[in-house]
């Protein structure tokens, strides 16, 4: 086959084409990116209906006889108002102590040399005699403890201190124990990593994989999550402001698990600015996914609730919402230019004139806001005043993926350009996300890097998963307690990175054996090497066959140009099923070697 590559043939690309979708799905920030290791540190979890109380996972340290524990409405926090009071019933207590235990989320990483900052809330009958410990998984064996003695505990105290790990336990839990008959209260318990990026409390080892990535920009919260099944679960960002201590969390019924939102509104924004992307934020409409929804008479407090958000992000110091931002340590406006009213609702019976009236709100208020809407404008014209429109795909084979690279061929050229902010080969076919899915994958970027005069944004979902909570499948970032790795659908993500910004080159194929091989070719400045200018070929080849590839770069002038000395990145398998796993997290991950072909610019591309 021959690869033509047209010099001059070049459409500007998108600076922002290709990022990330981020949703509080499989326990992706509670319990993931968000670094806390305490899982219901209030002992507030509810569900759905708001009822039950749990203090799951919380359980026991010492039998029956020796310790009681139960929850009363005593605790210090308006907005959080359970406690969990601990009698200790035994005069001679085990040596280990008696009370409880938190085993975080499915475990807790404690590592030797590491430091993990405690915070707890503290209250007693008189005085409070306990030990604070991060404890092995099985058994009292402590990896790192401090002993809290207040001999006035009457009101609540703040207890503050940092512990050092002398050994390591990849599945630790945090106990706290006494040996002192009496009566004490805890509440607001938690333990985070000294070392989360920057500070800001994310895990380190996830961060650097998103980073990795190079985001163009950032979709969040969700997806599902934002919408809520129950209408009464959708999320109110406002909830999610402020100290940690006094938010009240809530259940995400999306995905079904009560999160503490210490990773909430003002975090997201965090997180956009510390990877460099744009932030697009979605929220409610008024409309759940179990198709709920609020008739537009009612809409106003939603539609304040959206424009009260983008003050809190754009809102100067001096502003209501701006003065939330900057007293949570954020003084200047945040990069707020694109948001999305609602998600998947097009079609539900209130979203036209729900969402027209949130187009007109924020439109009036914020007129250089680019407004998304969930209706697909790729095959038709939009009959909705929007910026951009919304495109999710997710079809469970491999080969129906491939075969979309031509979507965006026919769409229309002119008005709202488009948005693919969620696609993935998704269900049981692809296992936990395998070689195949990948390549099909990316034959579809390679259709959107075609068409990036219509196409704004692409981001793969989900982007995370916790392995103990895999709520949808598959997913690009796989990780526990203590590891993580990329699935083939995450290192597929990375050859696109240097197309935000780039230049997209015409190129055509010409006697390829089969409709398997696709390629596209842009040029692209590298700020790692001076900003000089590189020309990159992406290949897929999603058929059984090895296809000897030509490749020409026609140039103006009589000679085509050649390019003696390069390099190659390759991933694939000869078995496209092969997936990563924390066994093997690396078996398919792309390599790169030194491409010497003296100008005749002719490579092999095997199958898969
Ligand atoms: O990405 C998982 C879910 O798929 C999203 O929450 C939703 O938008 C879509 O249906």
């Amino acid at each position: 086959a021959t690869l033509t590559v047209d010099w001059n043939s070049r459409t500007k690309m998108p600076p922002n084409l290709f990022g990330i979708f981020f949703e509080e799905i499989n326990h992706a920030g509670t319990g993931g990116l968000w670094a806390e290791l305490v899982s219901n540190r209030g002992f507030e979890a509810k569900d759905s209906k708001g009822n039950n109380a749990t203090i799951d996972p919380w359980g026991t340290v010492g039998g029956q006889s020796d310790v009681k524990i139960s929850t009363d409405h005593s605790s210090l926090f308006p907005r959080n108002k359970i406690a969990l009071k601990v009698e200790v019933l035994c005069e001679r207590c085990p040596d280990t102590g008696v009370g409880v235990f938190n085993p975080g989320y499915w475990g807790m990483n404690i590592v030797k040399g590491k430091h993990y900052k405690v915070t707890l809330y503290v209250r007693g009958e008189e005085q409070v005699d306990m030990l604070v410990a991060l404890a092995e998984k099985e058994g009292f064996h402590q990896l790192a403890s401090h002993r809290v003695q207040i001999e006035n505990a009457k009101v609540w105290q703040k207890v503050e201190f940092t512990l050092k790990a002398h050994e390591t336990d990849h599945y630790a839990r945090l106990t706290i124990t006494s040996k002192k008959k009496g009566v004490f209260w805890l509440d607001q318990v938690s333990v985070m990593p000294a070392d989360t990026h920057l500070g800001h409390g994310f895990r380190n080892d996830i961060f650097n994989m998103i980073q990795d990535l190079s985001p163009g920009f950032i979709r969040f919260p969700g997806g599902n999550y934002v919408e809520g099944d129950q209408l009464n679960n959708c999320l109110d960002w406002k909830h999610t402001l402020g100290p940690w201590e006094n938010r009240p969390g809530h259940y995400n019924d999306a995905w079904g698990y009560w999160t503490d939102d210490g990773m909430g509104h003002f975090e997201y924004f965090q997180l956009a600015e510390d990877l460099g992307a744009l932030p697009i934020w979605v929220f409610s409409i008024g409309v759940s996914i179990s198709g709920l929804e609020v008739e537009p008479k009612f809409l106003y407090p939603y539609i304040q609730d959206a424009l009260d958000g983008l003050e809190f992000a754009l809102g100067d110091k001096h502003t209501t919402w701006g003065s939330v931002r900057a007293a949570m340590g954020h003084p200047e406006p945040f990069d707020l230019r694109y948001v999305a009213p609602g998600n998947e609702d097009c079609g539900k019976p209130q979203y036209d004139a729900n969402y027209r009236l949130f187009f007109s709100a924020i439109r009036e208020a914020y007129p250089d806001i680019q407004i998304i809407t969930n209706c697909d404008g790729s095959s038709q014209q939009l009959t909705l005043p929007a910026d951009i429109y919304d495109y999710h795909t997710y079809p469970q084979d491999a080969d129906e993926m491939f075969n979309e690279h031509t979507h965006f061929d026919k769409s229309p050229r002119k008005g709202a350009k488009a948005f693919v902010s969620e696609y993935a080969v998704w269900g049981n076919a692809p296992g936990k996300g395998n070689v195949k899915a990948a390549l099909a994958e990316s034959a579809f970027l390679m259709g959107l890097e075609k068409n990036c005069d219509i196409v704004e944004f692409a981001s793969y979902a989900p982007l995370l998963v916790n392995d103990h909570d895999r709520a949808w499948n598959p997913d690009a970032i796989v990780f526990d307690a203590s590891q993580v790795y990329g699935t083939p659908s995450y290192w597929m993500q990375t050859f696109f990175k240097a197309s935000n910004n780039a230049t997209y080159l015409k190129s055509t194929l010409s006697s390829a054996p089969s409709q398997q091989l696709l390629a596209t070719a842009i040029l692209w400045r590298d700020p790692s090497k001076n900003n000089e200018l590189f020309l990159r070929i992406k290949v897929v080849n999603f058929g059984r066959c090895t296809i000897k590839l030509k490749i020409i770069i026609n140039k103006v002038g009589p000679s085509s140009l050649r390019l003696p000395s390069s390099h190659v990145t390759v991933m694939g398998s000869d078995d496209p099923l092969d997936e990563n796993s924390f066994a093997s997290p690396n078996k398919v991950k792309p390599f790169e070697y030194p491409w010497n072909n003296g100008g005749d610019m002719e490579i092999k591309v095997y199958p898969h």
